[in-house]
């Protein structure tokens, strides 16, 4: 058996990666931190799951389940009082733990909470973990950790395919020269950084058949910089340059219905000092940005019609298949519930369990 079919055969059995059905535990983005100002709330949902999602005066967000433990209101409509927010409709109120700590018509608020969820903010993005507690921080690059940035949003796109099939682009080597016009003859060393992020660091390609670089061939040294970090299977930051610029491109899914995919798009780059550096990261943003828009139109067209089966892969694939694999290993949860998705095997062995233990009590 080949180095191919034998992770082919990994592949047949997976479970996660491509189920329209499931995602991975992480962070999520959930609307722009500008949208959302002190003093709002508005109803979300996210991974299929309804939430009310609010900004109290000391400007933390808060992020609860969407109706009300009372009657079912939509904590959405509510208002926010200070840190708290109000429903709407007999004004029971709910702290930033989503503890109820004041019913009007009681002398005492009963003893109820409402779930909320770990929020953060980054990027100028509002994002949510979906579970208890983060086991890791919000999606970065390596390189970017504990760094200043600059950066813009790109464009934010609707596909037909599921985020972790998009995901691939990335590192699909061979669609690089086939749709996009570049060199292929990347190889990549891939690293696992933890178990819900994995880095693909280009070890071979310097540039010289495409033309754009040749002209800038006199001001760089070393190899032409490109990696690709993936978070949760569902977002990649994509690290591309010279060694005097790098540019990141991120590009952060969440699975709608139906197994197709929301994409928000961002580019960053380390902050410069004084007014020069400023402009001159304005002016790289705008050009990346540019170039990061030409690329999707080549993308998006094959993720709106194809049914992803990866039944021939070649050495090429190989990066795309160490991908799925690492993919597999981490936490699924059900789309809508949130809960944990498990083994069609587990559920059949409960089950018969259960009516086995049914059968001995009569
Ligand atoms: S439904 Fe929310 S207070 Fe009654
Ligand atoms: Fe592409």
């Amino acid at each position: 058996m080949n180095v191919n079919s034998q992770n082919l055969s990994s592949i047949r059995k997976n479970k996660t990666f491509n189920n329209p059905e499931r995602f991975i535990e992480g962070w999520y983005w959930v609307l722009p931190s500008q949208n959302l100002r002190v003093g709002d709330v508005k109803a979300v949902t996210i991974l299929g799951r309804e939430l009310a999602i609010y900004r109290g005066k000391d400007k933390r967000v808060v992020t609860c389940d969407a109706y009300c433990p009372h009657m079912g209101a939509h904590l959405g409509e509510g208002n926010v009082k200070g840190n708290e927010l109000r429903c709407f409709f007999h004004h029971w109120q709910f702290d930033a733990e989503g503890i109820c700590v004041d019913i009007p018509c009681l002398d005492e608020p009963l003893p109820i909470k409402i779930r909320t969820w770990p929020t953060a903010e980054k990027y100028g993005l509002i994002w949510i973990w979906t579970g208890d507690i983060p086991k890791h921080p919000i999606p970065s690059a390596p390189e970017l950790e504990y760094k200043e940035l600059d950066f813009a949003f790109g464009p934010r796109i609707v596909m037909n395919s599921h985020p972790h099939v998009v995901m691939i682009n990335a590192i699909d080597i061979q669609h690089f020269n086939t749709v996009h016009k570049l060199a292929s003859d990347i190889v990549f060393e891939k690293q696992e950084l933890h178990q819900n992020a994995i880095t693909f660091v280009n070890t071979k390609y310097d540039g010289r058949e495409a033309l754009f670089l040749n002209v800038i061939r006199p001001f760089y040294k070393n190899a032409i910089t490109y990696s690709v970090c993936y978070w949760y299977g569902s977002t990649g930051i994509v690290t591309i340059g010279t060694d005097f610029l790098h540019v990141h491109i991120m590009f952060t899914l969440r699975l709608l219905e139906a197994g197709k995919s929301e994409a928000q798009s961002l580019i960053m780059i380390k902050k410069r000092q004084g007014i020069f550096g400023w402009l001159y990261n304005l002016f790289v943003l705008w050009l990346a940005k540019t170039f990061v828009k030409h690329f999707i139109q080549g993308d998006t067209k094959v993720f709106q019609t194809m049914q992803f089966n990866l039944k021939t892969p070649i050495k090429a694939d190989q990066s795309i298949m160490q991908f799925i694999n690492h993919l597999e290993r981490q936490k699924p949860l059900n789309w809508g519930t949130w809960n944990l998705a498990r083994s069609q095997n587990v559920e059949i062995r409960e089950s018969r369990e259960k009516w086995r233990d049914a059968l001995s009590n009569d």
